[in-house]
């Protein structure tokens, strides 16, 4: 039986391949399958759309190397949208005209959080994307698929100004690429690209005062308790603990605050 700290030093090895030479290569079936065992611990635990790796290349899937290191897995995606629908449970309704609260995916890349959220919550999910190449895959795989994401090639601002504030529901979901912020010291969150308390400002003035949910995914190793200062003065919900697969600092949580207005 191999060691775990060969497959850790073999899933780092591969992490440096998806993020860099194949970076914006559609993987092949063979390539989903070893991603799905170096990070999940088994081909099956790369799962998008309800489909597993093992079942993405004959149904059309296409994801590319950074779109596999980057994604929310249906696992997680799935438990994040739960949490999800039953804190809206407990917030009073503000829908405007349709009922539907606003769900913005302000980074989608793969758009799987944006589909279970959608299909979990039963509205419409709109989702930002400014990588043509990510988008382009993503654009293709979610014709594939049956759900009421709306994606748009657009910087997330642009997207925040499309869509003004409905009500106390709204909820956004926020993962900005980590690139830099993320070192054996830990993911410094106000070192994303754009950092975390820039995006929370953005949302907070598109919505002119009007409290919201954010759901967010780290690390499971945080630096210099950048999450709690991000998220100063708003309210901390849940948090959201798959079970870890890879060394610490290399597995995803999943936070949720609500955001109080200005
Ligand atoms: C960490 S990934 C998100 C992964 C996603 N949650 C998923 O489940 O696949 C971040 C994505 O945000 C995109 N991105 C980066 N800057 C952006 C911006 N200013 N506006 C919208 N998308 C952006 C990147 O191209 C990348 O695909």
């Amino acid at each position: 039986m191999p060691h775990a700290s060969d497959s850790h030093a073999a899933y780092f090895a591969f992490r440096a391949l998806l993020l860099g030479e194949l970076r914006t290569t559609v993987l092949t079936g063979e390539q989903l399958c070893e991603a799905g065992r170096l990070i999940y611990g088994r081909p099956e635990g790369l799962s998008l759309y309800g489909i597993p790796a093992t079942g993405m290349e004959a149904a059309g899937i296409r994801l590319l190397g950074r779109t596999t290191i980057e994604c929310c897995v249906d696992e997680y995606a799935a438990a994040v949208a739960e949490a999800l629908t039953a804190l809206h449970a407990t917030v009073a309704d503000g829908g405007g005209d349709t009922g539907e609260p606003l769900v913005l995916d302000l980074f989608c890349g793969s758009g799987n959080f944006s589909h279970h959220l959608a299909t979990r919550l039963g509205v419409t999910v709109h989702a930002a994307e400014l990588d043509p190449a990510v988008h382009d895959a993503t654009a293709h795989n979610l014709t594939r698929v049956d759900t009421r994401t709306r994606l748009y090639l657009s910087d997330y601002r642009d997207l925040l100004g499309k869509h003004p504030a409905r009500g106390p529901r709204d909820t956004y979901f926020v993962e900005p690429p980590w690139g830099p912020a993320f070192t054996p010291a830990g993911l410094d969150l106000t070192r994303t690209s754009p950092p975390v308390p820039e995006i929370l400002d953005d949302i907070r003035h598109a919505r002119a005062g009007m409290p919201c949910l954010v759901a967010i995914k780290t690390n499971d190793h945080i630096a210099h308790d950048s999450l709690a200062h991000s998220f100063a003065g708003h309210r901390h919900l849940r948090t959201i603990t798959p079970a870890a697969t890879l060394p610490h600092g290399a597995n995803m949580d999943f936070h949720i605050f609500r955001l109080d207005g200005d």
